[in-house]
């Protein structure tokens, strides 16, 4: 039986309930992380509780928990779930009104709430058991907050469901520029000739944790080139390799892009150098 903490208390998640009035229920006024834990080691820990307490800055939300309090909160919870292969999923709404209106409520308890899921084993940088992912491609209809962690994800839902419906794994968003954002739940990196690329943070993408490290770990290696630089979709359908990045997901190869294959719609190489160089040190993060 799954076991969730819902304000205060540790509890079976079948009997977790909030008020209709919860302003995460009727506003999605609420933000939110998804933090991977292998055999109870968790992955970007700090970093994501960061981009957390950040969130909540920006959108005013009052909440004073220090880093070591969630910490202690998601290690328990992680003990009680039998300390496996986790996704830790950490929710903070505003609280719950007394009335539906849209202005911040005065004197309202957040809402925290966080419960765990069965991860697949942590992806390895193996090329018999990568899968190569299949994608379409979208214009991004999201909105100007791209880089909250909201969990007023309808835009995002939407947008996943274009590709979930044409029986492919994601959706890649390009803007009004046919410029690359991300994708619906993850970012996206591309290969050519031998350099690693993402688009740059900016309100129109989530600066994702994996994205982070994986940029981070690149760099202090040192042996492949990367660059943070805008990235045309002429660029991503010419491009070597495609790979999207996200907490769950690690570094993932797509080898099919709108029915097209990626270069020779096989996994790169480039990818499985990635791949080696990231797993050795992201339980360091
Ligand atoms: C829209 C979006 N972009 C990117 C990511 C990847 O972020 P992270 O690496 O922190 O999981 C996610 C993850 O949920 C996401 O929802």
């Amino acid at each position: 039986m799954s076991i969730a903490y819902l304000n205060g208390e540790y509890l079976p998640l079948t009997e977790a309930r909030i008020s209709p009035l919860d302003r995460g229920f009727l506003f999605g006024d609420g933000l939110y992380e998804v933090i991977p834990s292998y055999g109870g080691k968790l992955v970007g820990f700090s970093a994501h509780i960061q981009r957390f307490q950040s969130g909540m800055q920006t959108i005013q939300l009052k909440h004073d928990w220090t880093e070591q309090q969630w910490r202690e909160v998601v290690t328990s919870l992680i003990e009680q779930n039998g300390s496996g292969d986790l996704g830790v999923y950490i929710h903070i709404s505003r609280g719950a009104d007394t009335k539906r209106l849209h202005a911040f409520p005065d004197n309202v308890t957040p809402t925290v709430f966080l419960f765990t899921y069965e991860l697949p084993p942590a992806p390895s940088a193996d090329l018999a058991k990568a899968k190569g992912l299949r994608v379409v491609s979208s214009e991004d209809m999201r909105w100007q907050h791209c880089n909250i962690k909201t969990t007023s994800l309808l835009g995002n839902v939407l947008h996943y469901q274009q590709g979930f419906a044409k029986g492919v794994n994601e959706t890649i968003l390009f803007n009004q520029q046919q410029q690359l954002t991300e994708a619906s739940s993850c970012n996206v990196f591309i290969v050519k000739n031998g350099v690693i690329k993402t688009p740059p943070l900016d309100n129109h993408l989530l600066p994702g944790i994996t994205r982070y490290m994986l940029l981070d770990i690149l760099r202090k290696d040192g042996s492949i080139e990367v660059q943070e630089c805008a990235i045309s979709m002429d660029q991503v359908r010419d491009a070597d390799e495609v790979w999207l990045t996200s907490s769950s997901k690690d570094i993932a190869p797509v080898i099919e892009l709108d029915g097209q294959p990626v270069a020779d719609g096989k996994i790169g190489p480039m990818w499985l150098r990635a791949m080696q160089i990231y797993t050795q040190h992201k339980f360091s993060y």
